[in-house]
């Protein structure tokens, strides 16, 4: 079984994914976090992003290896954890920046469909273009979003408990940037796939989201 979860930053996309995917025993597969792993590996070569043939380049030779249980997974790159450096807001606008290179987005969608059809029991993928690109043919697509303030509000409080966060105001600037690029860049934007139940998590708690999603893919099955 594929599960795809797509939608902008914020929206509830990873701690949703990682419930889904305890509770039906699947895989779970943080795409946002292989572009972040990326855009790292490029942040650290030094290479400016305009220079999109050495950027693929890295990452086509990066080897991004995501491991562990949902709940405590480790992102490596080239064998180093970088877990935690992959959440900042540097690397995030990065990673949209980076992302928005189509050769990266080849190499990234091929790596993604190896890991989720060989996974054993199914996968839970998600990101931006799960449902519309690396897997059109899912069992299951879901598109969450919320409003940018009510995702900027969530950013800010995670990125505050780790110590991170600049202001409200700038979470929700960059929330709005990277949603901008995200949804602009010619291949594979941001956009809701055929067939995906659209979940607007703005005004509801995790639980709430969470019993639609279960009927959802209780009904799916
Ligand atoms: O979900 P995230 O914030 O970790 O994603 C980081 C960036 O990667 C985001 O700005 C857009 C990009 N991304 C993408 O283009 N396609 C995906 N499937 C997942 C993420």
């Amino acid at each position: 079984m594929i599960i795809a979860i797509d939608g902008p930053s914020g929206a509830g996309k990873s701690t949703l994914g990682k419930m889904l995917a305890k509770e039906f025993g699947l895989l779970y597969l943080d795409t946002g976090a292989m572009y972040r792993a990326a855009a790292l590996a490029v942040l650290r070569a030094r290479v400016p992003f305009e220079d999109s043939e050495k950027v693929a380049e890295i990452a086509a030779n990066s080897k991004i290896d995501l491991t562990g249980e949902p709940s405590s997974m480790k992102v490596l790159l080239d064998g180093e954890d970088i877990s935690s450096e992959i959440r900042t807001p540097e690397v995030a606008t990065a990673a949209s920046v980076v992302s928005a290179i189509p050769a990266v987005r080849r190499i990234m969608v091929e790596h993604q469909r190896t890991i989720g059809n060989s996974a054993p029991n199914g996968c839970v993928l998600e990101g931006r273009d799960i449902g519309s690109v690396v897997f059109p043919d899912a069992d299951i697509k879901f598109f969450l979003t919320a409003t940018p303030e009510a995702r900027a509000r969530r950013r800010f409080a995670e990125d505050s408990a780790k110590g991170l966060a600049a202001s409200y105001d700038y979470t929700l600037r960059e929330i709005n940037d990277r949603d901008a690029r995200d949804v602009s860049r010619p291949d594979s934007p941001l956009t809701i796939a055929d067939g995906a139940t659209v979940i607007d998590t703005s005004g509801l708690d995790l639980n709430e989201v969470f019993q639609t999603m279960l009927e959802n893919v209780r009904t799916a099955r």
